[in-house]
């Protein structure tokens, strides 16, 4: 009887083992009717474990569960709203968001908990996700601006540089001629992810792996040791091979250059490493499968000031950066519906792609 209960709950709330969020379904009396996959797994308790018991011990505070319960079947509310501690079998507790709400069945309440710190990640990720996106709007517009008049700047100076005799002048058509080209260059940068086409193919990620560490290696022949820790069963996807090289070498770049001092004291590393990531959550989506590059190394991190904005356009920490690299790592990996994330202190820091798998 009771087996053929949890049967048919389990039937019913199905659809909610595919949220990240913490689900919980209890009758009138507070005693569990579901138990979702991902509360399974962050109170590390199986759902067969907690069907039929009382829900309210799995708070530190049993008490504040028992007391909403019992407002929301006296009250006509339809939500309610408080933050409480989830007890977890081997780790610290969870500090979560609870809302109460009720269930299609009269006595049923669903009970949903947003883990406090996912939270806070998720809003600082949805307003970067934004942020960014109107940033680049501005710049591929900016930069169709400083193109247009860039080819007649350079043709008239040209033009003039055929006319004036006097060498003096000639050096200053130079400049004119040098710098359009300077420009030229950097807003061909700006607009390159627009421009070429994604061609989509079958990928190896290790084969995109050794692409750039040849590459790397052949700029920085001496004093930087690569390391590869490669995950072999991760399986080929489908995506854009030549963006994904130019993403990684782009990152693979900024961590060789960021070791020019442990270069010279010899112990200069970077690490690539692989893996398959599970239950995922970035750019405001679950998924199931994702592959995870980290590209780690042994420098003097990233710096402070500009932490929060190295995937900026324009934003650089170093002589002579352009500070477009990470924009457009960023961009492509976007494209195969991936994310970047960074991470860093002094001595180690790990730049982290994330893109979903089948
Ligand atoms: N692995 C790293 N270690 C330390 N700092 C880093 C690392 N990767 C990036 N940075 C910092 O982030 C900044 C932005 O990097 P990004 O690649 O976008 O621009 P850039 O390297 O300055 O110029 P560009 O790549 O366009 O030539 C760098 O200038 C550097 O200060
Ligand atoms: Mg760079």
């Amino acid at each position: 009887m009771v087996f053929r209960k949890s049967a048919s709950a389990s039937k019913r709330f199905q659809a909610f083992d595919f949220l990240a969020t913490l689900i919980a379904v209890v009758d009138g009396d507070g005693a569990v009717v579901f138990a979702n996959a991902a509360l399974e797994d962050a109170l590390g308790t199986s759902r067969r474990t907690l069907e039929g018991s009382a829900f309210g011990a799995c708070f530190n505070e049993p008490a504040v569960l028992r007391t909403a319960i019992d407002g929301a079947r006296s009250n006509d509310f339809a939500t309610l709203r408080y933050e409480a501690f989830l007890r977890r079998a081997s780790y610290e507790p969870l500090p979560v968001q609870v809302t109460i709400a009720q269930g299609d069945k009269a006595a049923e309440l669903i009970i949903e908990m947003t883990p406090l710190e996912q939270q806070v990640r998720h809003d600082r990720e949805e307003r970067l996700i934004d942020q960014a996106l109107a940033n680049k709007e501005l710049i591929r517009n900016l930069a169709h601006e400083i193109k247009n008049p860039l080819g007649g700047i350079r043709g008239a100076a040209q033009l003039l540089q055929m006319e004036v005799e006097s060498r003096d002048l000639i050096e200053y058509t130079q400049v004119i001629i040098h710098e359009a080209d300077r420009l030229q260059t950097l807003v061909d940068r700006l607009l390159a992810p627009h421009r070429r086409p994604h061609v989509v193919g079958d990928v190896n990620i290790h084969e995109v792996c050794e692409r750039v560490r040849s590459v790397i290696l052949a700029e920085f022949p001496r004093d930087l040791h690569i390391e590869r820790d490669f995950d072999p069963s991760i399986p080929e996807f489908r995506g854009d091979r030549e963006q994904l090289i130019q993403a990684t070498l782009n990152i693979a770049h900024n961590a060789a250059q960021a070791l020019a001092e442990r270069r010279a004291a010899g112990d200069a590393q970077i690490t690539f490493k692989t893996r398959v990531a599970r239950q995922v959550i970035f750019n405001k989506q679950w998924y199931r499968l994702a592959l995870e590059l980290h590209v780690i190394d042994n420098g003097p991190g990233v710096p402070d000031t500009i932490k929060d904005r190295i995937f900026f356009p324009l934003v650089s920490g170093r002589d002579g950066g352009t500070g477009l690299g990470l924009t457009l790592a960023q961009t492509f990996v976007q494209q195969h519906h991936g994310v970047i994330e960074c991470d860093s202190m002094p001595g180690r820091t790990d730049f982290k792609i994330l893109i979903p798998l089948p």
